[in-house]
């Protein structure tokens, strides 16, 4: 297809301190800008480091042609909410793309397809912003055979309100919550089912044309090793990386693998 593979590394809670970002930083940096960059692979490369970090992320990784980005935005914009960081605040510091839906936000800290929408429309109000949206099912859903309709009720109610034109910046993860950070990856063929129950909900949406364009990545549990095959899969455009995200030879080794 025309649609340009997406990898994306979610360093979730880590590293510990700016030391340590700062290095794992820097290895990137050196991989894309002394190997091969994004641009020359046609990959987008994103990484998501917590706030904090992000600074430094967009000072280090620049010439590397690796973009950055937030792995949540507030409910608000501004205003009296203490311990927040507003879709308005990450724009402005120059960051890409913010990460919404992520299932560990889902379930530890209780974001409702409502909020997630909610927070979705304040990212698109930012110009140049783009956003990741995550969905998948429990292993209980999944043997449930739960997986259409949990993906389809998240697609719906996260893209309410989200015009034709705006579709265009969002690129949807497909993670299904049993295969993250288990080892426990999903075969290229259920990702591929997964995948296909995703655009068919998104052309029945906005028609056929806009579906096929938006890009699909698989996350959890993907490495260098199992990339090639998920990736050779016609609707998975890319992955959503967790722990090979925090080593720079892991993560250049998937991007690799996404040619
Ligand atoms: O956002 C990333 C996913 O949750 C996958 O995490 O690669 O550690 O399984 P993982």
């Amino acid at each position: 297809s025309a649609r340009r593979p997406v990898i994306a590394g979610n360093w979730k809670l880590n590293p510990k301190s700016i030391a340590e970002a700062s290095q794992l930083l820097k290895l990137l940096h050196a991989n894309f800008v002394n190997h091969r960059t994004p641009a020359q692979l046609d990959v987008e490369v994103v990484v998501f480091p917590p706030f904090p970090f992000l600074l430094e992320a967009l000072l280090v990784l620049q010439g590397s042609g690796i973009k950055v980005g937030a792995q949540n935005v507030a409910l608000q914009t501004s205003g009296a909410y203490t311990g927040e960081v507003s879709a308005p605040m990450v724009r402005s510091i120059g960051v890409d793309y913010v990460m919404l839906g992520h299932s560990e936000r889902r379930a530890i800290f209780g974001e409702s397809d409502a909020d997630i929408n909610k927070k979705l429309h304040l990212c698109l109000a930012e110009p140049g912003l783009g956003v990741i949206l995550c969905v998948g099912e429990t292993e209980d859903e999944y043997e449930s055979k739960l997986l259409a309709s949990v993906c389809d009720v998240q697609i719906r109610k996260g893209l309410k309100g989200v015009s034709i034109s705006d579709l265009s910046r969002i690129i949807i993860a497909y993670e299904p919550v049993w295969a993250i950070g288990t080892g426990k990856v999903a075969t290229p063929e259920q990702a591929q089912v997964a995948h296909t129950v995703i655009r068919n909900t998104l052309t029945d949406m906005y028609g056929y044309q806009a579906a096929d364009s938006v890009r699909i990545q698989y996350g959890g549990s993907v490495n260098p090793e199992n990339v090639d095959s998920l990736m050779s899969m016609p609707d998975v455009d890319g992955a959503l990386v967790g722990g090979a995200s925090l080593t720079a030879d892991a993560f250049t080794r998937i991007v690799d693998g996404a040619i």
